[in-house]
């Protein structure tokens, strides 16, 4: 359900901070869950609003960070924090930074983080709402924890109403204890935001411009400051370390999970099953367990993939089957069968009804609607055509050591098992290929290609010069029971 709410005027998403717990080369908010950065998360939501400006402030590692967002979202407006520290100096200048583009910021600005990618659009739509509703200057999203501490302490009077937000570092033993946390996720009415923010200073215990000042400011001045309690506490959660990047990842794969689920997809193991975002699953769809869903993947109906299958940027066609496949960039046709154990690298692209079958590896193979790699194969760079078959353990050869090269394959041809295709090399339609064929040479249709040499065998040859050998041994038993039975044979005629 969306609130039919108006777009705010501005979002800025805060992602300055150094977050050294991560201890990493990259920064925070760039780590992934879900196939998204944390930042992508948080921006994409704010994006959802159609906020009519819409900033991320930046400071550690701020070409990094900058690079990334615009990478995904071109619109967004980098703002960089100077040197003054804390949230509340962050949102000044992402605000200062808005304004600077044209006419001063009006109206409703959210206030969200680039580290807290669980939040909802739909929760900052409420907020909004509640907000304006309200008649408020300052409204803050908040929620109950058994143990809040570190979390800024909300405070509200007799009447309930919030009178300020106090750090745990600068509050009473009395405030410590109230369980009603700030977020950090705000709207403000833009002019009292700017307003006050020019009187907050750096009086505190941390010496950081607290964001949270303005909420008491606003209120001294007589504006109406209020907090929208939310239950789910993992929308607000941020993550500081890899403990809390991996808690907040398990808890959005669930939701994701649980959303396709309710549309209609099986999905025999959630736990085991990773599904980004961005991929698509249609009604009727079995998942089972251990598989790995990533990037632009589309499963359509019907089809089956797993176990123990991870797919990046493939289509899988209606009913098709994926058994224990690693695949990317790749697209399966309708009533396909992949794997066991098959790997699909970038390019391959599987007609419908045919088969990419066990321990098969492909690679910018194009492989026509009814035609199968059955067994123990690779075939890299090649385009074969329909209803084809391609025998047991074969390799299309396609790298010279210099160059690589790509053969073309007809439709209806019965290849045999063990062949080499040395490419590049053409297989006209309806052809046949014995076993063992090494194909250097173009085939024409409906003829019967084949290299090998007449098979030659060299009579008693193990007995004279293998003698004592398990295997002469064997070989001389065999051939005295055959002259036997000879024997008796010719006894009858
Ligand atoms: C802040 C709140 C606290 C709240 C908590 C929720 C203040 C003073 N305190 O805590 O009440 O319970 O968030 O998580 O606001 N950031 C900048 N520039 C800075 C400092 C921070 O952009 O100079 C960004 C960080 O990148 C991060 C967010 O602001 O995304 C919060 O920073 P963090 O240091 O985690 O918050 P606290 O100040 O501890
Ligand atoms: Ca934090």
């Amino acid at each position: 359900m969306t609130e039919a709410v108006s777009a705010p005027s501005a979002v800025i998403v805060l992602a300055a901070g150094a977050g050294t717990r991560m201890k990493s080369d990259t920064p925070k908010v760039m780590h992934p869950i879900a196939g998204r950065s944390m930042v992508q998360h948080a921006v994409a939501v704010a994006r959802e609003l159609a906020p009519a400006q819409l900033a991320v402030v930046v400071r550690h590692q701020r070409d990094k960070v900058a690079s990334h967002v615009l990478d995904f979202d071109s619109q967004v407006t980098i703002v960089d924090q100077d040197e003054i520290p804390g949230t509340g100096r962050a949102v000044e200048v992402g605000l200062l930074g808005l304004d600077a583009l044209g006419q001063q910021v009006q109206g409703t600005v959210v206030v969200t983080y680039g580290d807290v990618p669980l939040l909802k659009t739909e929760t900052l739509r409420k907020l909004i709402a509640f907000h304006e509703e309200g008649k408020n200057a300052v409204t803050v999203l908040t929620t109950h924890l058994d143990q809040p501490g570190s979390y800024g302490r909300i405070v509200r009077n007799e009447a309930g109403e919030v009178t300020a937000i106090v750090e745990a570092k600068d509050a009473s033993e009395e405030q410590l204890a109230i369980t009603e946390i700030n977020s950090g996720i705000y709207a403000f009415d833009a002019t009292v935001l700017r307003d006050a923010l020019t009187r907050v200073t750096t009086d505190n215990a941390q010496g950081e411009k607290y964001i949270t000042d303005v909420l008491a400011i606003a209120r001294e001045d007589g504006y109406r400051t209020s907090a929208l309690d939310i239950e789910d506490r993992w929308e607000v959660e941020g993550a500081n370390d890899r403990v809390q990047l991996a808690q907040l990842g398990r808890k959005l794969n669930q939701r994701i999970t649980e959303g396709h689920m309710v549309n209609g997809v099986t999905i025999v193991d959630p736990e085991s099953t990773w599904i980004d975002v961005t991929v698509t699953i249609e009604n009727d769809v079995t998942i089972l367990p251990g598989t790995y869903l990533h990037g632009n993947t589309h499963i359509a109906s019907g089809a089956v993939v797993g176990p123990d299958t991870s797919l990046t940027n493939v289509t899988v066609g209606q009913g098709a089957k994926v058994s224990r496949t690693e695949g990317s960039d790749a697209q399966i046709g309708a009533g396909a069968s992949v794997g066991p154990f098959a790997y699909l690298r970038p390019g391959t692209v599987l007609g419908d009804k045919g088969k990419i079958g066990t321990f098969v590896e492909t690679k910018n193979a194009q492989i026509g609607a009814g035609s199968k790699l059955p067994h123990l194969s690779y075939a890299g760079d090649v385009t074969i055509g329909e209803n084809s078959n391609i025998g047991a353990a074969s390799v299309f050869v396609n790298y010279d050591g210099v160059n690589k090269h790509r053969s073309t394959i007809g439709s209806n041809v019965r290849m045999g098992s063990d062949n080499m295709y040395v490419a590049p090399v053409t297989v006209g339609d309806g052809a046949y290929s014995g076993a063992g064929t090494i194909i250097r040479k173009d085939v024409p249709a409906g003829a019967l290609a084949i290299t090998q040499a007449p098979q030659r065998n060299i009579e008693r040859w193990v007995i004279e010069n293998r003698a004592g050998t398990e295997a002469a041994e064997a070989a001389q038993a065999a051939l005295a029971q055959d002259s036997v039975s000879s024997d008796k044979e010719s006894d009858k005629q």
